[in-house]
């Protein structure tokens, strides 16, 4: 592998772990703010604390 390929490769990594801690496994939270009326559906469903996640 040269080093073009290799830095490119740990700077795609770098990204997907930075977004994955900025933005933690909570749907609900950034869905409460781009698409409020899908989390209200979603909270008076069934599925609402019993399927998936926060
Ligand atoms: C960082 C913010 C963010 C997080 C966290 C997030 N989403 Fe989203 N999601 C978005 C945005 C922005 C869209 C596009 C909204 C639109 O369609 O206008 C979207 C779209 C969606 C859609 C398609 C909605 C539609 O009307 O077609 C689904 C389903 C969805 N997200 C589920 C999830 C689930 C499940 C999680 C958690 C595992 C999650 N999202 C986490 C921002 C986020």
């Amino acid at each position: 592998m040269d080093a073009v390929l290799i830095q490119t490769l740990i700077s795609t990594v770098l990204v997907i772990v930075v977004a994955v801690i900025a933005y933690p496994d909570n749907c609900s939270n950034c869905h409460s703010s781009v698409t409020p009326n899908v989390v209200t559906d979603w909270r008076l469903s069934k599925h609402y604390g019993t399927v998936g996640a926060r």
